[in-house]
């Protein structure tokens, strides 16, 4: 359970990095935790602790007149949280702060949970299982990566251009693994750390140094998953394909043209109409703020692309987890 909370800093996290701590009524009985662990206070960053007194109710820590007066629905003090829970002590409401006591008026954050079930057990099987990866947006779409790796039919294999460390690659292995396919995994990348992936891979608690040979760090993270995973270490101008069908394509790294449409021209013949499905994670990188009007009229080719051939193409999902992906099903050649 969630404990502590770091912010935001500069450099590594230190004894005087802020936090935001969160504490659980821990009181057992038996062996059995009698209040289910339900939250009890939160410490803000600020110091403030703000405590959850029973009945759901919550004020500010030193509250003296709400010590004296405690009850329901006074609600008309700096900071008061009202919250519900379920029958498994899951929170399920948040009430905002307000003036005056909390009424059907009162704004709130809900929070609902997939309760699907199999054989009187959650079935959670569309979120993927956790991979401690650093990633460069294959973390933030972990669930929908492991979700359609689960779901391929078994028409073709997977190829990957840019795998990095195994942050995209690994929900796709994951998802595969639980389906019980062998289906090969086919990753491209030159997997040579550049001073920019020592720098986020640190940001995310691995040390790499410039220059390091990624792969047998991407093999260590992926092959424990996923056995049916074969390495093309290079330039992906350089890759090659035989005729096996890919049934999903995912690109993280041809966001240059030359490079795309090699990629196009080397992959794209593998692809089934109808079936395969293209994650372009480089979709809408063209729009960061930070590039110059040259490079996002060169990184917008594979938008141009896709539009001058929108009949072969149905978009199916974009920006998933807030990233610059957008995700198609392929429909026909545009040969
Ligand atoms: C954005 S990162 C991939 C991140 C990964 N998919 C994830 O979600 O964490 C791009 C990767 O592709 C590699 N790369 C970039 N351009 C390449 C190219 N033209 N050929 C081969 N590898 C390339 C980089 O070295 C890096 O490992």
């Amino acid at each position: 359970m969630l404990t502590k909370e770091y912010q935001e800093h500069n450099g590594a996290k230190d004894a005087n990095t802020w936090y935001v701590g969160y504490n659980y009524d821990e009181s057992a009985s038996g062996g059995e935790f009698t209040k289910g662990l339900r939250p009890t206070s939160i410490r803000y960053a600020d110091g403030r602790l703000v405590e959850d007194k029973d009945m759901h109710f919550c004020a500010p820590a030193g509250a003296d007149h709400h010590r004296r007066s405690r009850g329901r629905g006074r609600g008309n003090v700096l900071n008061e949280i009202v919250r519900e829970y379920n029958d498994l002590a899951m929170l399920v409401k948040e009430f905002q702060e307000h003036g005056g006591a909390k009424d059907a008026n009162t704004p709130y954050v809900g929070y609902n949970y997939d309760e699907s079930a199999a054989g009187g057990e959650f079935d959670r099987s569309e979120m993927s299982p956790c991979f401690p990866i650093p990633s460069m947006g294959g973390g933030q779409m972990a669930d929908f990566l492991y979700a359609t790796g689960k779901a391929l039919r078994g028409v073709g294999c997977v190829v990957e251009c840019g795998s990095w460390l195994g942050a995209s690659v690994a929900p796709v292995a994951a998802g595969l693994r639980d389906a019980g396919s062998t289906a090969a995994i086919h990753c491209y990348d030159r997997w040579r750390a550049t001073k920019e992936e020592v720098r986020k891979a640190a940001a995310q608690g691995v040390e790499l140094f410039e220059g390091q040979d990624l792969l047998p760090l991407f093999k260590e993270n992926v092959l424990a998953i996923y056995p049916h995973v074969v390495c093309h270490q290079g330039w992906t101008r350089e890759a090659t394909w035989r005729d096996d069908p890919i049934e999903l394509y995912i690109d993280d790294c041809n966001k240059d043209p030359e490079d795309f449409h090699h990629a196009l021209a080397t992959f794209g013949p593998a692809w089934i109409p109808g079936q395969t499905i293209v994650v372009l994670m480089d979709y809408e990188f063209y729009r960061k703020p930070h590039l110059s009007a040259e490079q996002r009229e060169r990184y917008a080719c594979q938008r141009r692309f896709i539009e001058e051939h929108a009949d072969c193409f149905e978009q199916i999902a974009a920006n998933i987890g807030g990233t610059s992906a957008v995700v198609f099903r392929y429909r026909k050649s545009w040969i």
